[in-house]
């Protein structure tokens, strides 16, 4: 049988503090202290802990060339069957197919290793963000305040004042009140339905294709409203939606060069719920009208930046400018908008049948129509959107 290691690995000493009584009792901290490995490999999605032996024995296996596994005799046979056990080493046998083909998907996936492990392991499947902040008393900015002192300062000065050039001021056109009204919204009307026309408007301006460059038929870079790495503009718009006039509510795919929703069936539960959990619980965000999870497809961008140290980060960053349009289409439409990266990235990607390392999702975005009362804080000191009490007349 011929083995090889699995492409992406990374190895991470870690600390297990543990508490210990009779120690405390007998003197000590009463904390006993740990260490051990812990393997991060992305085609497998979850971490896995190994000892010392299997760590050196990674280190002399080929993660490129096949190698007969009988090279690996004594003290190394059971380390090795170990570590095939646990998916790290990849064998041509029949009965580690599973394994082979997760770690082939890799190496045909042009990930850089750095970014695919960050990737493989920053998701959530069943997070509280809510109860997290609880937990921590960290829910208001007085609490963050309190309990973690101030922050940075929110501005940096780099010359004296008298050496800063001041700059000119024009008077507020059009699109500088459009940019003061947009305030992040945590205040959804549950009970006014979204006409589907505006929602139509919104995904035509932030996700729909303007304009292709055709170079070969099989060959074609899309122009939206966002910029995009090389024009490849991978980032796909999978929707929850719920109460929109003349649509079932449910999971879709907008497709933008028809400019078209496509239903995809399979939910296993009510919309609503799944938005719930998708968005770590929080219920501000989950009464939104239509909840869009940005998933780029990495091998469109992958393909021209294979292995590439910024192509993650030129991803991330395009889910960003997504972002910042639909704030600001939701925005001039009259609706409020959201993002969060807090999210539980499995739950949507089960519900839209999408692969981790393929079509993992990024983040998520959500519009629909404002409440008319405030349960939950927003940001909004200028007064755009909430008016104070005595103020409004
Ligand atoms: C990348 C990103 C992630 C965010 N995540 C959350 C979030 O998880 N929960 C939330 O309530 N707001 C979230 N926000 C919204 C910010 O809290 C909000 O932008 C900030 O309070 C400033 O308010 P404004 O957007 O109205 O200017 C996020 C914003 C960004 C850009």
């Amino acid at each position: 049988m011929k083995v090889r290691r699995c492409s992406i690995l990374h190895l991470e000493p870690r600390e297990r503090v543990e508490f210990n009584l009779a120690g405390l009792l007998a003197g000590s901290d009463g904390l006993v202290r740990r260490q051990h490995w812990v393997a991060l490999a992305p085609h497998l999605g979850h971490e896995v802990g190994i000892d010392e032996a299997e760590c050196m024995l990674l280190g002399r296996i080929s993660p490129e060339a096949w190698t007969e596994a009988a090279a690996f005799a004594g003290d190394m046979r059971p380390l090795l069957r170990s570590l095939l056990h646990k998916g790290l080493v990849i064998a041509r046998h029949r009965r580690h197919a599973a394994f082979r083909q997760q770690d082939e998907a890799m190496r045909e996936g042009y990930w850089h290793p750095l970014a695919a492990t960050f990737h493989a392991f920053t998701r959530w499947d069943d997070a509280d963000a809510v109860q997290a902040m609880q937990e921590t008393g960290t829910t208001t900015a007085a609490e963050l305040r309190q309990q973690l002192g101030p922050p940075p300062s929110e501005a940096i000065s780099r010359v004296e004042e008298s050496e800063q050039v001041r700059l000119p001021t024009e008077a507020d056109n059009a699109f500088d009140q459009l940019l003061a009204r947009r305030v992040t919204c945590r205040n959804f009307d549950t009970a006014r339905p979204l006409p589907l026309v505006l929602l139509s408007q919104l995904l035509g301006r932030v996700f729909g294709v303007r304009a292709t460059e055709r170079v070969t038929d099989d060959t074609v870079f899309l122009k939206k409203s966002s910029p995009s790495g090389g024009g490849l503009q991978p980032v796909e718009a999978y929707l929850l939606i719920r109460n929109v006039q003349g649509l079932a509510d449910g999971a879709y795919h907008y497709q933008p060069m028809a400019h078209a929703l496509e239903p995809l069936p399979g939910l296993t539960r009510p919309v609503a719920a799944l938005m719930l959990d998708a968005l770590a619980q929080q219920h501000w965000f989950a009464d939104a009208h239509v909840l869009v999870a940005l998933a780029p497809r990495y091998a469109r961008n992958f393909w021209k930046y294979r292995h590439h140290a910024k192509a993650y980060r030129a991803v991330v960053l395009e889910a960003g400018h997504l972002s910042q349009t639909l704030y600001l289409s939701a925005t001039d439409a009259g609706l409020g908008a959201y993002v969060t990266c807090a999210i539980n990235e499995g739950l949507l990607e089960q519900a839209f049948g999408l692969d981790p390392m393929t079509e993992g999702v990024l983040a998520v975005c959500g519009f629909g129509w404002r409440s008319t009362e405030m349960v939950t804080m927003e940001l909004d000191p200028a007064e755009q959107i909430w008016r104070a009490p005595g103020v409004d007349a």
